[in-house]
Formats: structure tokens, C-alpha cells, sequence
């Protein structure tokens, strides 16, 4: 009887802890960044490419191939969510979960000659609460 409250205590808590009930953070490694990038091509495509380019060469929005500005994270993450509205670029805050922005933005930081480090979902959601743009 004991071991089979035991045995039920435990699948108990293994349900718990694996329904979701928080996003599980990726690691902050290679695999997690090759799969961001992969990832973030589709959002860019999607989201991005009518303004800035199929390859990051720019349209009515800046070319972001060779574009310092990626490095910056914060200022990548915070251009994404909050956009620029009075020079035409929508937020993407209400469209894009935490995920999507950490993708796409690591894709735009490491393609078409860019080369800067992953972005985490973590970063992005504490950004996300701050009320400044
Ligand atoms: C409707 C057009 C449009 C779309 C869609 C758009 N952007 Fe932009 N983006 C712009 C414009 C215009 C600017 C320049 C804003 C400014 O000058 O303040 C800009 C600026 C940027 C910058 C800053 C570049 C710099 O040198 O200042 C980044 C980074 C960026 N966009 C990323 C993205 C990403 C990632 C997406 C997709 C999630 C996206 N944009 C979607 C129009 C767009």
C-alpha cells in the first residue's frame, strides 16, 4: 500500500512538472542555436521579408545584411516587439509568442554576413513587460 502511494505520489508529480505548465527554457548552445536560426528563416520569410528582403538587402525597410544594428540585442529584440511605428515598422509584440522573436532574431544576427549570439526566449519576455520602447 505505502509503495503504491509511493508509485502514485511520483507519476503524480512527474505529470505535474511535464504538463506545461511553464515553457521549458532551451539550452543556450550550439544545437539550440543552428535550430533558431533554421526556425527563424520560416518567421523571417513570413514576417519580415515583404520590408527587409528575401536575403537581408533591404525594400521600404533598411537592409539588415551587414547591419551593425543586429549586434545590439536588446535593441534587436526591443525593434522587433515595439517596431517603429512613426517610420513604419508595426510592433510585432501582439503576433510573434516569445519563441518566434528569439528565432528571428537570432537569424537576422547570424545570416547574410552577420555573426553575433543566440537570443533566448527569456530575454525576450523580459523586454517584453518593459513599458519603454
Ligand atoms: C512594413 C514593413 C516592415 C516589416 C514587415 C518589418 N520591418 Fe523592420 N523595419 C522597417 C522600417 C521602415 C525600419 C526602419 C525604422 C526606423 O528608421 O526607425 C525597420 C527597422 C528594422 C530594424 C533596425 C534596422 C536599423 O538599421 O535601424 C530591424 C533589426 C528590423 N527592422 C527587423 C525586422 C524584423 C525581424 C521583422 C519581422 C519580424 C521586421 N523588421 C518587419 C520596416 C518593416
Amino acid at each position: 500500500m505505502t509503495s503504491f502511494v509511493k508509485s502514485w505520489a511520483a507519476a503524480l508529480a512527474l505529470t505535474v512538472m511535464t504538463s506545461g505548465a511553464a515553457f521549458a527554457q532551451p539550452a543556450n548552445d550550439e544545437a539550440t542555436k543552428e535550430a533558431y536560426i533554421k526556425q527563424g528563416e520560416v518567421v523571417f520569410n513570413d514576417y519580415c521579408s515583404a520590408c527587409h528582403g528575401a536575403n537581408g538587402e533591404g525594400g521600404s525597410g533598411p537592409a539588415l545584411a551587414k547591419n551593425g544594428f543586429v549586434n545590439g540585442r536588446a535593441a534587436v529584440i526591443n525593434q522587433v516587439l515595439f517596431g517603429a511605428t512613426d517610420h513604419g515598422m508595426p510592433p510585432f509584440a501582439p503576433v510573434l509568442t516569445d519563441e518566434q522573436v528569439a528565432q528571428v532574431a537570432t537569424y537576422i544576427r547570424n545570416s547574410w554576413g552577420n555573426k553575433a549570439g543566440i537570443v533566448l526566449p527569456r530575454s525576450v519576455e523580459l523586454r517584453r513587460t518593459e513599458t519603454s520602447n
